[in-house]
């Protein structure tokens, strides 16, 4: 078996290439993974998330959860949970809105702003760091081992 690389770098121009990336790395998720999004503001972070969204199978458009927090998907083959602690204080005020439950729960879990979550940050993610120069986003991935080898779902 050929093995997949554990990290990844993708020069992204537009939003529709960025959300063609999400769309790959969606097809790749199933229920239990968690991906961190890091990346100021602007850099695509909800972007990809709408990809990732799309690489599900979800039917609802997806926008920025920047104001209520949260946002759950269910339309797709695994529910989609898209979280943007950005107006939060810190990780007491989010265990105050419930964010532990989603932890236990078989969902895809998508964060903005994971700088956010310190002791509540989850182990073992896929995490994305998007860096802007010029017209072009920077997009590291890497991958947890557990991801390693694994292929596009059917
Ligand atoms: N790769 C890209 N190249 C150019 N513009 C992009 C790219 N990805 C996203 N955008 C645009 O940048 C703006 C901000 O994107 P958004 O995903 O909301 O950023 P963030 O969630 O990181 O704050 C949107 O108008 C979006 O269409
Ligand atoms: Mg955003």
């Amino acid at each position: 078996m050929d093995s997949e690389p554990l990290s990844e770098r993708h020069a992204v121009r537009g939003a529709a290439q960025m959300v063609e990336l999400g769309a790959a790395l969606g097809r790749l998720l199933a229920p239990g993974d968690v991906v961190l999004l890091e990346g100021q503001l602007g850099a695509g972070k909800t972007t990809l998330v709408q990809g990732i969204a799309l690489g599900i199978g979800c039917a609802e458009p997806v926008t920025s959860p920047t104001f209520d927090l949260i946002h759950e998907y269910r339309s797709g083959r695994t529910p989609l949970i898209h979280i943007d602690p950005y107006r939060l204080q810190g990780p007491d005020e989010l265990e105050n809105i419930g964010y532990c439950d989603y932890l236990d729960l078989p969902c895809v879990l998508a964060v903005e702003w994971p700088e956010r979550l310190g002791y509540l940050t989850p182990g073992d993610p896929l995490r994305i760091t998007i860096e802007v120069r010029g017209r072009t986003r920077h997009v590291l991935v890497q991958r947890p081992a557990a991801m390693a080898h694994r292929r596009e779902a059917p």
